[in-house]
């Protein structure tokens, strides 16, 4: 089969279809996999509850479920859905928001792949444009979702705080930061996958005022954060006005396989999202807007978010970040200061082999984690060797395989080191004998 230039955009060495595929795969394997590498939410018995409730409700509530099923949302996403969230965040928060200024997609990845194409590439005054990440590492899932010819992204390295013995965090390093007329848009997640850093509200408002300045938006993934499923655990303010681009989800509040994404913009571009739902898939998923309309209306989904999902994942990292203290105690690691989101970053300094080589060796263990060297996308300084000596691993999956996950991962990593001292120590024997 011959197929066009087009074709070049799914390879199948595209990181995030490598993730996926673990992740599908490590679901239906035959061994025992701890699958600490994909971005599946965690398995939390009381949202699974209310979810359950949620849709008992909508079968008794008349013709809602057979609606829900067997009729195409409009191409913006449901509006009693709609309305009901623009209601809450006026509310809660403030925001000028109506329902037009929300459009529903099918996951918020989906969104990126439009918002990234809309800011960067040509322009009609044939400019060339970049979408700016002013701190990676950042989302994988960014990476490929360029159509133009020539890389969308344009990024920075991080500054890095080295905090106590295990904790380092990265600080956006506005120094480094090249916001010239081939930016077409800033993007920044918030809490960032893959680190778990959440930039500061002081960061995000410089971060504002350039977007301002430069008269072009700002786009803040929220997909682990405000003002849901909040998977942060330090001081943050939910942010928005008709210069951001808020992508929200409801798949970390534990609902990834609905696929419903919420992007929260200025009418003209929740209109143009409009067009690309109706062009390329006629219309978004009713079913997530469906079962969470009632909880959004009541304002229950931000009362879950900070009384349940963000207790649960703040656990779920201190007790993981103990296992590590525990199991890595004569390692040279470096875990980043976990503010938020499922992931905790791993950082083995001065580590002998790429973080990829590690991969493929916890893989052969049955551990799966994400190798570090794809969460710097558009960063094009000279080899940065740290990008190769980290690695993101899910403390979302059981404790079980946590806890045995990360103890494979201290027996790799070792070995790695070992091997490295071991083999400077026979080149060194091997001199001696030659000077003799
Ligand atoms: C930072 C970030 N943004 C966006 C997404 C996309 O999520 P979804 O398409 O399920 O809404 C993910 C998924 O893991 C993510 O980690």
């Amino acid at each position: 089969m011959e197929f066009s230039k087009f074709s070049r955009h799914f390879d199948p060495g595209s990181g995030i279809l490598r993730l996926m595929d673990d992740l599908g795969s490590a679901e239906h394997s035959e061994q025992p996999v701890r699958m600490l590498g994909g971005g599946n939410p965690a398995i939390i018995p009381e949202m699974e509850r209310e979810f359950r409730t949620a849709m008992e409700d909508v079968m008794a509530d008349g013709r809602s479920f057979e609606q829900m099923l067997g009729n195409y949302d409009a191409p913006q996403g449901n509006l009693p859905f709609r309305k009901a969230l623009a209601s809450l965040l006026h509310a809660r928060f403030g925001w000028l928001v109506g329902p037009e200024n929300i459009a529903i997609t099918n996951g918020s990845q989906s969104a990126f792949g439009f918002l990234f194409n809309l800011f960067s590439g040509e322009f009609a005054d044939g400019s060339h444009k970049h979408i700016l990440l002013p701190m990676t590492p950042e989302y994988i899932g960014y990476s490929d979702v360029g159509l133009a010819d020539k890389p969308i992204f344009k990024s920075a390295k991080p500054r890095i705080e080295r905090m106590d013995d295990l904790l380092f965090k990265y600080r956006v390093d506005f120094d480094n930061i090249q916001c010239g007329e081939d930016i077409g848009a800033i993007c920044v997640s918030r809490p960032t996958n893959p680190t778990g850093n959440v930039i500061t509200d002081n960061e995000l408002n410089r971060l504002r005022a350039l977007a301002n300045e430069k008269k072009i938006p700002l786009i803040i993934d929220g997909a682990y954060g405000l003002p849901f499923p909040g998977i942060i655990f330090n001081e943050a303010t939910p942010v928005w006005d008709e210069n951001i681009v808020l992508c929200l989800s409801l798949s970390k509040l534990g609902l990834p396989g609905i696929r419903a994404g919420i992007l929260i913009a200025a009418p003209a571009l929740i209109r143009l999202m409009t067009g690309a739902n109706a062009i390329f898939t006629l219309s978004p998923g009713r079913y997530g807007p469906t079962l969470v309309s009632e909880m959004t209306r009541s304002g229950r989904l931000l009362t879950l978010s900070d009384q349940v999902v963000k207790p649960y994942y703040q656990k779920r990292s201190d007790e993981a970040i103990e296992r590590i203290r525990e199991v890595m105690a004569d390692l040279p690691v470096r875990v980043h200061v976990s503010e938020g989101a499922i992931f905790l970053w791993l950082w083995f300094e001065n580590l002998p082999i790429s973080s990829e080589e590690l991969y493929q060796r916890l893989k052969v263990r049955g551990v799966l984690v994400i190798a570090g060297e794809h969460f710097f996308p558009g960063l094009t300084e000279p080899e940065w060797q740290h990008t190769k000596e980290c690695i993101r691993v899910s403390y979302a999956a059981s404790e079980d395989a946590v806890r045995e996950g990360l103890k494979i991962i201290a027996e790799e990593v070792r070995n790695a080191y070992q091997d490295q001292s071991n083999s400077q120590r026979e080149r060194s024997n091997n001199l001696e004998r030659l000077a003799i």
